[in-house]
């Protein structure tokens, strides 16, 4: 580690596990439930536990990405990230969001539609949330020393995989439109931007 700031990767990292962690409970709930030992049922019905499982597995992804983002680009950009500050409130803010999510899941707060369930609300708190990221590391890579390969290719992957966010938020009453958005996220975000 070269740079002080890179720390803030750490606690990204240990987000991650324990949300993986989390998401493992919440798969052993189902495959119980599967076998008929299914006694939590009053409390997380199969629907809740399922969306918390797969909710919970985007949510570790996204905080290892991030992690992951805060390390490498200050060795790319050869400087400290432009603020560590705003860093650890993104990584609070995110996890504030995720929390309230899965609450909300055991309270019947969804919108049903499968990896898509957070509520809308909790959808434009996510976009705040990836913008104060993206801007984070726009900044540090735009003052660096450096503008190399890896950190281009980083930030526009990381900024299209924002933008691909969005059509999931497009509001509509047809159906078969808000599958086809649906796809748009599930599709071009997680295989095309996230690979
Ligand atoms: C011991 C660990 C795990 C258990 C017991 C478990 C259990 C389950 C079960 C029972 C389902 C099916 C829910 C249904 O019938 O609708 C499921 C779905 C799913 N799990 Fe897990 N899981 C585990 C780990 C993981 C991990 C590590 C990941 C990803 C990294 C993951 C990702 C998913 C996804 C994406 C689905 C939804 C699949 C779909 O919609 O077709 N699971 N899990």
């Amino acid at each position: 580690m070269k740079y002080r700031s890179q720390k803030v990767a750490y606690w990204f990292f240990a987000t991650c596990m324990l949300l993986f962690s989390l998401q493992i409970i919440y798969g052993f709930i189902m495959g119980f439930a599967h076998m008929g030992m299914d006694g939590l049922h009053n409390i997380i019905p199969f629907h809740t536990a399922r969306a918390t499982h797969t909710n919970l597995l985007v949510m570790w992804l996204l905080a290892g990405f991030m992690g992951s983002a805060y390390y490498i680009i200050p060795e790319e950009a050869e400087r400290e990230l432009v603020s560590t500050k705003l860093a650890y409130l993104q990584l609070i803010s995110f996890v504030a969001v995720g929390i309230t999510a899965v609450i909300g899941f055991h309270f019947g707060w969804w919108e049903g539609r499968k990896f898509l369930e957070i509520p809308r609300p909790l959808d434009y708190l996510v976009v705040v949330n990836v913008l104060l990221f993206i801007y984070l590391i726009g900044a540090t890579i735009w003052t660096g020393k450096r503008k190399t390969t890896t950190a281009m290719v980083l930030f526009f992957g990381l900024l299209t995989a924002a933008l691909l966010y969005l059509p999931g938020m497009i509001p509509t009453d047809n159906q078969t439109m808000d599958s086809y958005w649906r796809w748009w996220v599930v599709h071009l975000w997680v295989e095309g931007v996230g690979n």
